[in-house]
């Protein structure tokens, strides 16, 4: 009796520190995790929680968290330039500074009326990019809101649209392949022109007639390990780094099982346009990146 007691004490309070926990890392007050740092007055928030982000001639814009996060996941939804949108490129990104950084992009490539988004996904690790891939989506997606993530551990990273992975980078370091794991990154939003390369490679130009084009984000779930301005001379893997601390980092947590790896070969099959890995001719001297056999 006394025990079963004991038992049921045990699972509530379980269940109310994981409610607490929950709730303070899945706020999604734009104010309290981002601030503007590129054109603050291109980004208006409505009383619904949506941030707009707008470019027209004059500009683009851009946000960025205030913490920097090393592992976790990161979620933003959102809805893309309607119309034409050609020439110009929404980037949702995280990314550490410095030159040796690492970062992992999604850039949305805009397209005249009716034709498809691009979505470029890439990994720059300890400063070193050219790790594209192409996907068009199965949807429209300025129509809607989709929501768009990043998941990362020690021993991979995935790339989700609507929680479907397109993407997976695994931990190849056995093979010497560098993999990010000691640099906390920052969360970015940002509008910008890019009709030099962005829209049928650049032969499509931004119709600045149609300015200004707007993205708007929502409902931003960050469940990351975070660093505020004060702890970031620290190095991250500190607070961040212990293994089995955090949920990410549980054996349960299987980022590729049988139903993820479906998915990824659903996607593979019948969305991606480009992969670095399959691009010979470009890696012509140097052969493919060693994460690529
Ligand atoms: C990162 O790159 C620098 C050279 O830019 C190199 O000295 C360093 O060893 C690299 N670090 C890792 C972890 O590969
Ligand atoms: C734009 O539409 C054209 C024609 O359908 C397509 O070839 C291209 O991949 C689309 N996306 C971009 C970003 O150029
Ligand atoms: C630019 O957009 C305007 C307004 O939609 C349209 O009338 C014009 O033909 C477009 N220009 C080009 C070069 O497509």
């Amino acid at each position: 009796m006394k025990l079963l007691f004991h038992f049921r004490i045990l699972k509530a309070l379980r269940f109310i520190i994981f409610a607490i926990v929950l709730h303070i890392a899945n706020s999604s007050d734009f104010d309290e995790l981002f601030e503007a740092d590129w054109a603050p007055d291109h980004i208006v928030a409505s009383q619904t929680d949506q941030i707009a982000l707008s470019l027209d001639s004059s500009t683009g814009c851009g946000f960025e968290s205030k913490k920097k996060y090393l592992f976790g996941k990161a979620s933003a939804q959102i809805k893309l330039v309607q119309g034409d949108s050609a020439g110009t490129v929404l980037a949702f990104y995280m990314a550490s500074e410095g030159p040796n950084h690492d970062e992992l992009d999604f850039e949305f490539l805009g397209n005249v009326s009716g034709e498809p988004y691009i979505v470029q996904s890439n990994l720059y690790i300890n400063g070193t990019g050219n790790r594209e891939q192409r996907h068009y989506l199965w949807f429209d997606p300025t129509v809607d809101f989709h929501t768009y993530s990043f998941f990362w551990n020690r021993r991979s990273i995935l790339f989700l649209v609507d929680d479907i992975p397109i993407r997976e980078f695994t931990n190849k370091e056995r093979k010497r392949v560098p993999y990010p794991k000691t640099q906390a990154m920052g969360i970015h939003g940002s509008l910008w022109n890019a009709d030099d390369w962005a829209t049928q490679g650049g032969r499509v130009k931004t119709n600045w007639s149609n300015a200004p084009f707007v993205a708007t984000f929502q409902s931003f779930e960050i469940d990351a390990c975070g660093l505020s301005a004060d702890e970031i001379d620290i190095d991250p893997t500190v607070k961040c780094g212990k293994s089995g601390q955090f949920w990410w980092d549980k054996p349960v947590v299987r980022e590729v099982n049988k139903q993820r790896r479906k998915q990824l070969k659903w996607v593979r099959d019948n969305f991606l346009i480009y992969d670095y890995c399959g691009d010979v001719a470009r890696f012509n001297s140097e052969g493919l990146p060693k994460e690529c056999h």
